[in-house]
This record gives structure tokens, sequence and C-alpha cells, in this order.
């Protein structure tokens, strides 16, 4: 390990991440019974200019009002290049004492966190507010990416990071008008077999973005999100791109509309297959280790001191989901 150690933000559990846009307070009940661990009330993209003054009040109205259980409440304020957002950040976190984290979209260089750190301390001071609130930051632009491992550096209120893939395609000129997914554009042609067939293999055109995206997370201790898959009609479309960025590291997805939640936290839920192959990794470790050694084999592969490290990762996971019923 380096020398160089690194804090881990405040652990929370966020396989499943809800947008419900503040103009529309008839999906807040929804929301609020729905099984997302973290749920975002929107002031800024789902919400048409002329409904911003409205949807503030709306959600305001909900944090103070309604029951929200154990979920971890999140506002997503208006970009700092509006003037609606110093009245997003004023007016709800002055009004609201149940609100856990702001996500702050199209961020491009850790001065915009700087800026908001400043503004959520000076609200916190003068009202005495017990909970420090958290940030979360979409990276949805060419400019945000480009900066990521700054961004990541910029706060200690930083815990996570969402790939905001719609933004990015539009900021980066994708060749593309979908919300997430895959590209039948974006394909690598094989050469010729010997019959003179040609295969054609799907790439995902995000991965790279998402995995520069997902090392600045885990290197200063913050949770990789995927953003949103509009397709919401889609669920195999919806569990492939999941369990992609899985794979990858993400600690979870974004969900559009109910349907989804269920899907992200199948996903991001270890299983018991999973635990209790992690669970007998450790025990082989452990006995490896009371005869000197660093590496066995077990079921025919090799594991070592880094399988036990793996294997910790997905035990606490399990532990983490299990703790919020
Ligand atoms: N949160 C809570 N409830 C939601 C919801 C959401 N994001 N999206 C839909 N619902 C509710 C609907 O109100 C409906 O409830 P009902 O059965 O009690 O009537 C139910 O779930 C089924 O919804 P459906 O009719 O299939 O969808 P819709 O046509 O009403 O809405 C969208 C579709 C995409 C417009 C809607 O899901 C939405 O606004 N999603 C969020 C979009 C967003 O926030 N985008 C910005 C981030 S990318
Ligand atoms: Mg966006």
């Amino acid at each position: 390990m380096s020398f160089y150690s690194v804090d881990q933000s405040t652990p929370r559990l966020h396989r499943s991440e809800l947008a419900v846009p503040g103009s529309r307070p008839e999906l807040f009940e929804k929301a609020s019974t729905s099984k997302a661990d973290v749920v975002f009330l929107d002031c800024e993209d789902a919400v048409a200019p002329d409904d911003k003054v409205q949807a503030r009040l709306n959600i305001i109205k909900s944090l103070n009002e309604m029951n929200w259980g154990n979920k971890t409440m999140m506002v997503r304020i208006n970009g700092l290049d509006t003037h609606y957002m110093y009245r997003d950040v004023v007016d709800i976190v002055e009004a609201c004492p149940r609100l856990d984290m702001l996500l702050i979209p199209k961020v491009g260089v850790p001065q915009d966190i700087y800026a908001l750190d400043m503004l959520c301390t000076q609200i916190e001071d003068s009202l005495g507010r017990d909970k420090r609130l958290g940030f979360e930051v979409l990276i949805e632009t060419a400019l945000g990416m480009a900066n990521v491992e700054a961004i990541a550096q910029s706060s200690k209120r930083l815990e996570a990071m969402s790939f905001g893939v719609a933004d990015y395609a539009a900021s980066t000129r994708a060749r593309t008008t979908v919300i997430g997914g895959v590209n039948a554009d974006s394909v690598v042609l094989a050469d010729k077999d010997l019959d003179g067939n040609r295969n054609s293999f799907w790439t995902d055109p995000w991965h790279a973005a998402q995995t520069r995206m997902m090392v600045a997370c885990r290197a200063y201790g913050l949770r990789p999100i995927d953003g949103p898959f509009g397709d919401f009609g889609d669920k195999d479309g919806y569990l492939s791109a999941a369990k992609r960025c899985a794979v990858l590291g993400f600690e979870g997805k974004w969900a559009i509309h109910p349907s989804q939640i269920e899907l992200a936290n199948s996903v991001f839920t270890p299983s018991d297959e999973e635990v209790n192959k992690a669970k007998r990794i450790i025990d082989a470790m452990e006995e490896a280790s009371k005869d000197g050694k660093g590496a066995v084999s077990l079921d025919g592969r090799l594991r070592d001191i880094a399988s036990i490290r793996m294997a910790e990762s997905v035990i606490t996971k399990s532990k983490l989901c299990k703790s919020y019923g």
C-alpha cells in the first residue's frame, strides 16, 4: 500500500438512486414508499424554467412533512451557471433539517465545489445545523471529466459521483440521442473467418468514461454511481448496463422510473452465492496461513492475499445491505 492514506466517505447504502422531478409532487408518495436507497428531488433539468420556484417550494414541503424513512435524501440543485442555484441552496438547506446531501450538476472544476462548500458551511454555521451536508457531483461534461481527479479531492463533503451519460454525450458531441445504453455504430467488425463470414461485436461507448470516473472515485474514497438508462421499458437492457458497471466497481445506478429500483438493488446486492464463496475463500486463506502459505488452490483456481481483500469487500457490502433491512 502507498504510505498516503485516504479517508473513505460517509458509508451509505447507495445501490439505487431514484430521480424525482420537484415539479411533480404527485410522484413523491410513491418515491417515499419505494425501496430506493437514495432519492433525489430535482430542481434542475427535469423542471422547466417556469416551474423552478414552485418545485423548490414542493421540495421544502415534502422534506418537512413527509416520512422518508431511512432513505438518503438529496436535492439536485440547478447549475452554478444559473441564477436559480443560490436560492436552491439557501432556501432548501435553511428550511430542511432532514436533507442529507446535495447533488451538484455539471461540475467542471474543483472551484465549483469549493464555492458550494463555502456557502453550505456558512448556512450550517449560522443555523447551528448539526448534520453536515454531503455532496454528490455529476460528472457529465467533457470539462468535468478532464478534471475528475481534482474534483474528487475538492472537499471533505464529497461522498459520491454520478456519471451523467446524457449531458456527457451532448458535451462530447457523441453521435447519439438516447439516454445511456449501447449504440449499433459502436461495434468492432472482426476479420473474415475460414468460411468468409465476419462477426461484429458490440462495445460499450461509455466504458472508458465510466472507468475514468470510477478510478477517481475509488482512489479518493468516493462511491461511483452510474446515471440514467432512459428506456425504462427495457429491463434486460437496464440489467445488462447495471451489471457491466457493477463488474467495474460501481456502487449503484440511477432509477428514473420506479420499475428500475428493484433491478438496481438486485444487481448491487451481493448474492448469497457470492457471499458464501467469499467466506470459503477467507476460510481457505486462513488455513493456508497456518501452514505459512500465501497462495492456495481453491476449486482449481489461484487464491492469494488479494483474494482476501476482494472477498472482504463482498462481505462488507453484504453486511451494509442487511443492516438497512
Ligand atoms: N418517481 C416516483 N414515481 C414515479 C416516477 C418517479 N421518477 N416515475 C413514475 N412514477 C410513478 C407514476 O406516477 C405512476 O404512478 P401510479 O401508478 O400511482 O399512477 C407509476 O410510477 C408508473 O409510471 P408511468 O405511468 O409508467 O410513467 P409516467 O409516464 O408517469 O412517467 C417519466 C414517465 C419518465 C416521465 C417519469 O418516470 C419521470 O419523470 N422520471 C424521472 C425523470 C427525471 O427525473 N429525469 C431527470 C434525471 S435523468
Ligand atoms: Mg444532466
